[in-house]
């Protein structure tokens, strides 16, 4: 596999995880319960539109390097409690943003300046996700 096949592979793993993404944060938004409800469920929703910004991204970059861009997300695990929510979130997060280093130096050793950049912007949003995931963790609730 030549270096551009492998990023385009590594960007359709960076698709279905987006896409997951949006199924994971819709599903907690609809499903959480409890004290925590009035504040993740919002939380959750607010998530959203960045995630389906970053599958749409992908795919538009996949489909134009001549790949064929996923339909399939990853799979999401249906979690009950909310610090379960909560921590699988943090963990799908901080894989993404790992991810996003990894695809950053591949694109920067085939000089897509413009991908290194809008990379560094998602992985900008998915540190901002992250952070604030770990902040609401830090609650004495989920201790
Ligand atoms: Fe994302
Ligand atoms: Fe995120």
């Amino acid at each position: 596999m030549d270096q551009k096949d492998a990023l385009i592979a590594g960007l359709n793993q960076d698709l279905a995880g987006e896409y997951a993404a949006v199924i994971q944060y819709t599903y907690y938004a609809t499903t959480v319960t409890g004290l925590n409800y009035q504040i993740l469920k919002p939380f959750f929703e607010a998530e959203i539109p960045d995630e389906l910004g970053h599958a749409a991204y992908l795919s538009e970059k996949i489909s134009h390097l001549g790949g064929e861009p996923t339909t399939m997300p990853a799979p999401v695990e249906q979690v009950g409690d909310a610090r379960a929510m909560l921590e699988a979130a943090l963990k799908a997060e901080s894989d993404t943003l790992e991810n996003y280093q990894i695809r950053r130096s591949q694109a920067q050793d085939l000089k897509m300046i413009e991908l290194v950049v809008k990379l560094e912007d998602m992985i900008s949003d998915e540190q901002n996700h992250l952070e604030k995931l770990s902040r609401i963790l830090h609650d004495p609730v989920f201790s």
